[in-house]
């Protein structure tokens, strides 16, 4: 077992986080023991961050301690992981539009104690800019499918984002335009952040998520 980054475990082409509730599962995956110490099997093909370490990342801001504010967390299967890696210290705020989704993340969040759930839209960050009041956002990570995703991303950066802190964008092609190449809509969208971010590395997350890239950022 190699750590690969703070946090995150890797054994053959297996990917893993040290699991922050040990015995406890979160969506049926495999835990293992390794010297004492439970680990989670995290699921590349469920996790767009996931499929983002697996096809080369090369710099994970999200590191232990970190506070990470996270537009559609969905049931919480990526946040999970997350939440492991920045452990006790850290802390994890989850947004996302549905209340059905989010029952299951509330009760996430009920077991681990650095995940607080916020049932808001990520269009409207001034909604939930007092709940984050006492907090600086080190990572801003998001995967939300919408057309309006860089756009999204931006606004929350302006709220919540200093110069030099880390930004996390998947981009979903589909989302946007179902006729148009590809490629052309990754550049389009990927472009809108060139005014205020450095855009370190642009992974695509084939073959385990198809029309999918994550664009890794440093807010300027
Ligand atoms: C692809 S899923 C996220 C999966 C999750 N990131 C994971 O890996 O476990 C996209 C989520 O974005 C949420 N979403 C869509 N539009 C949103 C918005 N405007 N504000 C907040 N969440 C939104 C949806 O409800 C959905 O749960």
């Amino acid at each position: 077992m190699k750590e690969i980054f703070p946090g995150v475990f890797e054994q053959g082409s297996k990917l893993f986080t040290k699991n922050l509730v040990p015995g406890v599962k979160v969506y049926g995956e495999r835990l293992v023991k390794e010297k004492g110490i439970e680990l989670r099997q995290w699921d590349f093909f469920r996790s767009k961050l996931g499929a983002a370490i697996k096809n080369g990342l090369r710099h994970l801001p999200i590191k232990p301690g970190s506070t990470v504010l996270y537009l559609g967390a969905a049931e919480g299967t990526t946040v999970s992981h997350v939440s492991d890696i920045v452990g006790g210290k850290g802390v994890v705020f989850g947004v996302d539009l549905s209340e059905r989704v989010m029952r299951k993340f509330i009760s996430l969040s009920e077991q681990r104690k650095n995940i607080f759930p916020i049932v808001e839209d990520a269009n409207k960050p001034w909604k939930y800019k007092a709940f984050l009041a006492e907090h600086k956002i080190g990572v801003l990570f998001q995967d939300v499918s919408q057309k309006n995703q860089a756009q999204i991303f931006l606004k929350n950066a302006e709220y919540f984002l200093k110069k030099g802190s880390a930004g996390m964008l998947v981009v979903k092609a589909k989302s946007i335009s179902q006729n148009v190449d590809v490629a052309s809509v990754f550049g389009k969208e990927v472009g809108q952040l060139e005014d205020s971010f450095h855009v370190e590395q642009i992974i695509n997350l084939k073959p385990f998520e198809k029309d999918h890239v994550l664009a890794n950022c440093i807010k300027l």
